[in-house]
């Protein structure tokens, strides 16, 4: 009988009725302080009141109504939002353990398997995390290597930046062209150019998932996976991470050839060699298959997260043309001509606070990934039950009135003293927290000041000839982006 049959469906929809019924009659009258939240609907929960563009706008209102920990029906998911600094905090860093896992997502396990390291599970979660940040370590994050490769990307970004000669042009492939090379380089050992045509696939490759993992429809597979025989972009999802996961694994097949031991020059390289020794453990966690997923997770996570940044220093610069003349002006006092560096860095109050304040306003990952609870746990006087599925509201810390006088406008005395000094704020969140934070913190903060310093050294950013008005309203996507958008780089 095809899926498509409306017996089938009305069957379907039946099961999952009775399924929405136990689900209510569960956790809410099990646990006597289960947190509150709205009153869910048959079936469809509370998702009529989800602004499914802009989520974590509707969940933020909801606080007003239920407080910093509360629930929502996500059609047949319960789930429980965290929000504002103190109680995500209180969360993700003082009862880590607690809240470590991530939940089985429906598009992501179709991507990942349980495998590589964002979607990971228990022990291969924490045998690919560690391998990783060690790896990551051993070739250069947070030191002068990776710091040379940053500043030879900027230089070819510069140049091609240069090419446009004032004229409007829209940035996104050259940003993340530039931004990407600099994992690539470190995970297969070589940088490409940006004219590329497979390099070029694979961006917007990666893209193209963001995007759509963010869409509505994606949203609501996510929810109804019984759904998930029509058509819809999760099947474009799947479609583009069979190329991606086919390209690592001719780049791996071409490395395992010519691997040394005594001469690893990639994160590939390292992970073959590990799996080498070994090879006659069956239980061993360095097999293929976490490979593939491993470097497709790093190129995701590790491009377009910081290039959507840049763009958006970009987009902000060229709305408040005051602060980029100020971020000039330190950029000409402290570094002159000469080339950017990290050092440089605690020299320059305001472009450090203006950077930050770029990756606040920005808040590219307002949910952040979603988290699950590895026990029962008493939080704040609640019971959140093993298993529940976790919304750390990362919009919500980030503009955290308690936190930031002015959470809604682009201010980049948020973090600076009465003396213009440097003032670190530790509601400043964007990487998330605790035991799944961000592996790749330092290595972001690293480009992000390299590259934007050197743009800004360089050029004077403006919108087209003609164009009043900067639009800051994001897009859609699984991290928020601006809309594509024309630049003019002059040259200083
Ligand atoms: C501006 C740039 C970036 C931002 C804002 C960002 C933000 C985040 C956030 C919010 C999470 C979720 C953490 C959690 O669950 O608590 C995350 C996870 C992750 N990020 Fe980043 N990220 C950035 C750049 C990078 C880079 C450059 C890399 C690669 C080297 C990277 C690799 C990862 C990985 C592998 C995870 C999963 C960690 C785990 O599950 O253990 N990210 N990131």
């Amino acid at each position: 009988m095809p899926f498509t049959d409306p017996v089938v469906i009305l069957c379907l929809f039946i099961l999952t009725l009775i399924f929405m019924l136990w689900l209510k009659s569960g956790w809410d009258s099990t646990y006597k302080n289960f947190p509150p939240g709205p009153n869910p609907l048959p079936l469809i929960g509370n998702l009529h009141i989800l602004d499914l563009k802009r989520p974590s706008k509707t969940l933020i209102e909801l606080s007003k109504k239920y407080g910093s920990v509360f629930s929502f029906q996500m059609g047949l998911k319960k789930v429980i939002v965290l929000t504002g600094y103190q109680t995500v905090v209180d969360a993700l860093v003082h009862n880590a353990d607690q809240f470590a896992e991530r939940p089985v997502i429906p598009i992501f396990e179709i991507i990942s398997n349980g495998k590589g390291i964002i979607f990971a599970h228990d022990e291969n979660w924490k045998v690919m995390r560690r391998f990783t940040i060690t790896t990551l370590r051993d070739f250069g994050m947070g030191k002068r290597t990776i710091e040379d490769k940053i500043i030879e990307e900027s230089e070819s970004l510069i140049e091609c930046f240069k090419s446009h000669k004032g004229d409007p042009f829209d940035n996104i492939m050259i940003i993340n062209a530039a931004v990407s090379n600099i994992i690539v380089s470190i995970t297969i050992g070589h940088r490409f150019q940006y004219e590329d045509s497979t390099f070029l696939r694979l961006i917007s490759l990666i893209n193209e998932n963001m995007r759509l993992a963010g869409s509505p429809t994606v949203m609501l597979y996510n929810l109804y996976p019984v759904l998930g025989f029509l058509p819809g972009n999760h099947k474009t999802i799947l479609q583009n991470t069979k190329e991606l996961n086919a390209f690592v694994k001719a780049t791996f097949v071409e490395h395992l050839k010519q691997l040394d031991k005594n001469d690893q020059r990639s994160l590939i390289d390292t992970f073959l060699v590990k799996q080498q020794e070994e090879k006659s453990n069956p239980q061993s966690y360095f097999h293929d298959e976490n490979l593939t997923k491993v470097i497709t997770n790093l190129f995701t996570a590790g491009s377009e997260t910081t290039s959507t940044t840049l763009r958006w220093g970009l987009l902000l610069m060229m709305k408040y043309p005051l602060i980029q003349k100020k971020v000039q002006e330190e950029i000409a006092k402290v570094i002159g001509s000469a080339q950017p560096r990290t050092e440089h860095q605690k020299q320059m109050p305001y472009t450090d606070a203006v950077i930050h304040e770029v990756q606040r306003v920005a808040n590219i990952l307002p949910m952040s990934l979603p988290r699950e609870t590895t026990v029962d746990v008493n939080f704040k006087g609640h019971v959140i039950p093993k298993g529940s599925y976790i919304i750390p509201l990362l919009e919500s810390v980030l503009h955290d009135k308690t936190q930031f006088e002015n959470p809604e406008e682009f201010y980049p005395q948020h973090f600076l003293d009465s003396e213009g000094k440097f003032l670190k704020k530790e509601a400043f969140m964007p990487f998330s927290a605790g035991r799944r934070i961000c592996l790749g913190e330092t290595l972001a903060k690293m480009e992000l000041f390299l590259f934007f310093t050197s743009l800004l050294q360089e050029f004077t950013f403006c919108p087209p000839p003609g164009v009043t008005h900067v639009d800051l309203t994001p897009q859609v996507g699984f991290t928020t982006c601006p809309k594509p958008y024309m630049i003019c780089a002059m040259q200083r």
